[in-house]
């Protein structure tokens, strides 16, 4: 492995500030007895089997375990259902009248739902879906903005055993149609509309570009968020119902939740790759649901009094695990914010964690790297002192981001666990266990109790400490993928082939140092993290060649500061095409527009032509070296190298 696309992890490694776990924390922590982690490593099958403990099952399993290398099946025969143990089992105790779900609006309003309301509501919309016409292991689709519906319909989903697939409300019709398609979707649950720093995000309108192109779906709900006043939709006779008017039409108010397989299917969830296409990473319903309970529980030290607050959307897989499913499995409070972390003001988060009393807060590192942008007064105009613990996930978080943090949000007492995972792993892997760990700022820490983590070499071998390499996963945990969906060889190309059926490859290198603690670099496929979010340079790349103008197009990522990556274009425009200023936003437009706004490139660098070798392969790390500013890498394959400094002087004059 040759780059470090970081390009700082050779600095982390000096770190010295260490941060051990308060004693007052430690003696209340849910996990502070260090045995675990041997307890896990000597039997992990016991370990997790004790720990499925955790869920109400209908059926207990007969085997914990069932590895057939790549495939893996956990809690074999077992049966239970998600929505029963995220909210049945909680309303025949005393948290019937707690409150399940905080929601908040962007523009103030708010929703919260105890135990009670959300079992109300949950059977209620099962039993719309049955009216609907969905049945168990039809598909589902979702693109609704962070109303309260969205876990509502999800958890009903859970119930009949539809799984569902949530497309994030920043994507585009098309990338909502290639979704919906991919699963075969037969209903598409979505809303007039959601708030976005004031502002109106056009769901339907989107929704109905993408229908346009999927011949799967036969109904679609529409909820009412903005109001047809404000904001009126088309309604197509016989396929778009109201949420409120299908809502309306279900007689009753129970609907017995399907005793389900372990192994059976619970959501798909599309993410990005090296390739065009975006993979449908499939989770299922017992071993997942353990491994988002247990890690909820431990590594945020989540309790019954508390009110946990993770800024994700649904989405994304953060919001899968980490709002919804962990938190409820276990009984907790969730909040949930529909709109934009500075809207009406800077300050929103800190105001929500006031008026709110929140005590675990978990975000990520692009986040923090805004509200210190946005200067300490934001925080320091708020009394945070509920705040006990805090979180980040989704990127690197430099050592002085983590600093940051832990003082102006946290106050310096609380501890900060930074949680490597992926939405293959369903649930948080790397990570500390806040009343176990010694912190050390800008590391995720080491392996949760029956993780293996690994780094290794180009040949699979395990590399001595401070050497990079693959970060790998030696052995299956329960809320692993099962597959990608339709695709089970991509599956096993992807991520279980390079070092042989029995090793994870998770796509990102990493480094331990001298304690064991790991370091996580970043990406070293073709895979960009820009704020957090997964982006496939080919996706960008084939949105960009789809214009008109665009011969051929080349897209890297670029060190930036607020969002970790930022996304450089390096374009050819096709013969007699003039490389404008114009045509450089007509271009970020357009890719906003194919993909979603996510995925509007920072920059476009035009150039007459792209340094290949001579096998006519791309060479990116040129152009990350051209764009950082670097010395250029080894030129000595490439057909022209002439090329390239033909795009060091454009890319110079553009600064
Ligand atoms: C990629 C997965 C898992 C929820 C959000 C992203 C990066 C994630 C960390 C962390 C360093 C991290 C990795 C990973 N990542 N958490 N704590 N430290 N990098 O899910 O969209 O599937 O992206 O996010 O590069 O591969 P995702």
């Amino acid at each position: 492995m040759s780059t470090d696309p970081m390009g700082t992890i050779t600095g982390l490694l000096t770190e010295t500030r260490r941060y051990p776990p308060p004693e007052d924390f430690a003696a209340q922590a849910n996990i502070n007895d260090p045995a675990v982690y041997e307890r896990a490593r000597k039997d992990p099958e016991g370990f997790w089997a004790e720990a499925a403990e955790l869920l109400d099952w209908d059926q207990r399993w007969e085997k914990v375990l069932d590895w057939n290398p790549p495939w893996v099946k956990w809690f074999v025969g077992g049966k239970l259902n998600v929505s029963y143990n995220c909210v049945d089992r909680h309303i025949k105790t005393w948290r019937r009248n707690k409150a399940a779900l905080v929601w908040e609006g962007e523009p103030g309003d708010e929703r919260i739902l105890t135990y009670q309301d959300l079992y109300r509501e949950v059977n209620r919309a099962a039993l719309m879906l049955k009216n609907l016409g969905v049945q168990t292991g039809d598909r589902v689709a979702i693109y609704l903005p962070m109303i309260p519906e969205l876990p509502i319909i999800m958890l009903a989903c859970s119930r009949i055993g539809a799984p569902h697939s949530v497309v994030f409300g920043g994507f585009s019709p098309n990338a909502l149609a290639d979704r919906i398609n991919d699963c075969e979707a037969k209903v598409l649950i979505t809303a007039d509309g959601g708030y976005r720093r004031g502002g109106i995000v056009p769901l339907k309108e989107n929704a109905d570009k993408a229908l346009e192109q999927t011949p799967s779906v036969e109904r679609v709900v529409v909820v009412e968020r903005v109001g047809r006043d404000k904001h009126p939709v088309q309604m197509r006779e016989g396929r778009d119902i109201w949420w409120h008017d299908a809502m309306a039409q279900v007689s009753g108010n129970y609907c017995p939740p399907e005793s389900l397989d372990s192994e059976h299917p619970l959501f798909i969830l599309y993410t990005s790759g090296t390739t065009g296409k975006p993979k449908g990473v499939l989770h299922t319903t017992g071993g997942y649901l353990l491994g988002v309970a247990l890690t909820t529980k431990w590594v945020f030290d989540l309790k019954d009094e508390d009110v946990y607050f993770c800024t994700a959307d649904i989405g994304w897989v953060t919001g899968h695990s980490y709002i919804l499913y962990g938190p409820l499995a276990i009984g907790a409070t969730s909040v949930m914010y529909e709109g934009a972390p500075d809207w009406p003001d800077k300050d929103r988060f800190w105001d929500i964690v006031e008026r709110r009393g929140v005590n675990i807060f978990y975000t990520a590192p692009t986040a923090i790297r805004s509200f210190m942008r946005w200067g300490p007064e934001y925080p320091a105009k708020h009394d945070l002192s509920s705040l006990r613990l805090l979180g980040t996930v989704g990127e690197p978080i430099n050592p002085e981001a983590w600093v940051w943090y832990r003082e102006h949000i946290g106050g310096g007492r609380c501890p900060v666990v930074d949680t490597w995972w992926q939405t293959e792993t369903g649930m948080i892997l790397i990570t500390p266990l806040p009343g176990l760990t010694t912190l050390t700022p800008g590391s995720a820490t080491r392996g949760f109790p029956g993780i293996e983590p690994d780094i290794v070499d180009e040949q699979g071998n395990s590399v001595p400490r401070g050497q990079g390499g693959y970060l790998v996963i030696k052995r299956p945990w329960p809320a692993m993928f099962r597959t990608l969906w339709g695709d089970p060889d991509r599956y096993v190309n992807s991520y279980f082939s390079k070092f042989g059926p029995t090793v994870y490859v998770s796509g990102d290198g990493a480094k331990q140092d001298e304690d064991g603690d790991f370091w996580i670099m970043g990406r070293l496929d073709d895979v960009l993290n820009v704020s957090g979010h997964r982006l496939g340079t080919m996706e960008l790349e084939s949105a960009l060649v789809s214009h008109p103008a665009v011969a051929e197009a080349a897209v890297i990522g670029v060190s930036h500061e607020i969002k970790g990556q930022a996304i450089a274009a390096f374009v050819t425009p096709r013969a007699g095409v003039e490389p404008t200023d114009e045509l450089a936003r007509e271009l970020r437009q357009h890719v906003a527009e194919t993909i979603g706004p996510i995925a509007r490139p920072d920059r476009i660098y035009f150039t007459a032509e792209l340094p290949k070798t001579r096998s006519a392969k791309i060479m990116r790390r040129l152009l990350r070296d051209i764009a950082e500013g670097r010395v250029l890498g080894d030129t000595t394959t490439l057909t022209d190298p002439s090329v390239l400094e033909e795009i060091k002087q454009r890319y110079a004059a553009s600064e």
